[in-house]
């Protein structure tokens, strides 16, 4: 279910206690215990029982009784914390429609200083071996692994936004990062799938100057296509980027073969252009 931005607002300050207790605790107990809550949260248990009843029918929180009555924070109650702290940090204003649903993310339009886009990242059970881990984080959230894989997958995408935008790859601008959640600028464009290009020479020329640009600080996209391109007029962007790897990774020659194949796969069949793969990934390294 999508977040809301009314729910978020309308979040009571006892509920945001209660959140903020299970988020520090859930680094202790897969279960946080009623009576531990109770202490920390230093709420009377009526209150806690009628907050905790809300937080649950909001999908923020949820509880078992076995082995004791325990509660732990979900997806929701966690991009709760993250998108109400930077409301009060002054990044975010508003949170306006859903612009994109992945695999493993939601991007919302967003208002702060200007039009921002938010972009959640959740990345599931299935998936989150393939985010490189940090090591000095592990042990505090063994029990959550979902959810130290997206903060590590929010601030993988931080970390290559704000590289490549001082270098200056055509990107988002990194605004801010908190827990699983980043604001960048919002692009006035369209994904390239779905666009028909008049110049589809200069685009394609204009996109792979930027991979070669991100190559040379250090960065190879990983999940290149037509969907990760945007495109207004004659300007070009890259985006989604919390895959990247480092040129120096095993396999990086075959990750950047497959990134540059989609690109000349796709401007091939579309606009008949007649670079070889080969050929690209030579402009590309350089
Ligand atoms: N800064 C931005 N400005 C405007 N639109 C954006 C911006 N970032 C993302 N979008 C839109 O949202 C869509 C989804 O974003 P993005 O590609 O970053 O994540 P995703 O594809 O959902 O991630 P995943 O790879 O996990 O599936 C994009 O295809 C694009 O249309
Ligand atoms: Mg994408």
């Amino acid at each position: 279910m999508p977040l809301s931005a009314d729910e978020i607002k309308e979040l009571h300050k006892y509920e945001y206690r209660i959140l903020n207790s299970l988020e520090w605790l859930m680094k202790k107990y897969l279960w946080v215990p009623e009576d531990v809550l109770r202490k920390s949260t230093k709420l009377s248990e009526s209150e806690m029982k009628y907050r905790l009843g809300r937080l649950m029918e909001m999908d923020m929180v949820k509880s078992s009784t076995k082995p004791y009555t325990g509660y732990q924070l979900v997806f929701k109650g966690y991009d709760a914390l993250a998108i109400s702290s930077l409301v009060t940090k002054g990044t975010l204003n508003a949170l306006g429609s859903l612009i994109g649903v992945g695999k493993e993310s939601e991007v919302y339009e967003a208002l702060g200083l200007g039009v921002l886009v938010i972009k959640i990242h959740r990345v599931g059970q299935r998936s989150f071996q393939s985010v490189r881990l940090n090591r000095s984080y592990i042990p505090e959230w063994k029990h959550f692994p979902w959810l130290f894989a997206s903060m590590e997958s929010a601030k993988m995408e931080f970390t290559a936004l704000s590289t490549l935008q001082k270098g200056g790859v055509s990107v988002p601008v990194p605004i801010a990062i908190n827990r699983n959640v980043i604001a960048m600028s919002f692009i006035p464009g369209l994904n390239l799938n779905q666009v028909t290009l008049e110049e589809p020479q200069e685009i394609f020329d204009e996109v792979v100057e930027n991979l070669a640009k991100a190559y040379r600080l250090g960065y190879i996209h990983s999940d290149l296509s037509e969907f990760n391109i945007m495109v207004d007029g004659e300007k070009v962007w890259l985006i989604d980027w919390p895959q990247w790897i480092e040129p120096s990774h095993p396999n990086a020659d075959t990750i950047l073969r497959r990134d540059i194949n989609n690109l000349v796969n796709y401007f091939s069949k579309k606009y008949g252009l007649a670079k070889t793969t080969d050929e690209v990934i030579n402009l590309v390294i350089g």
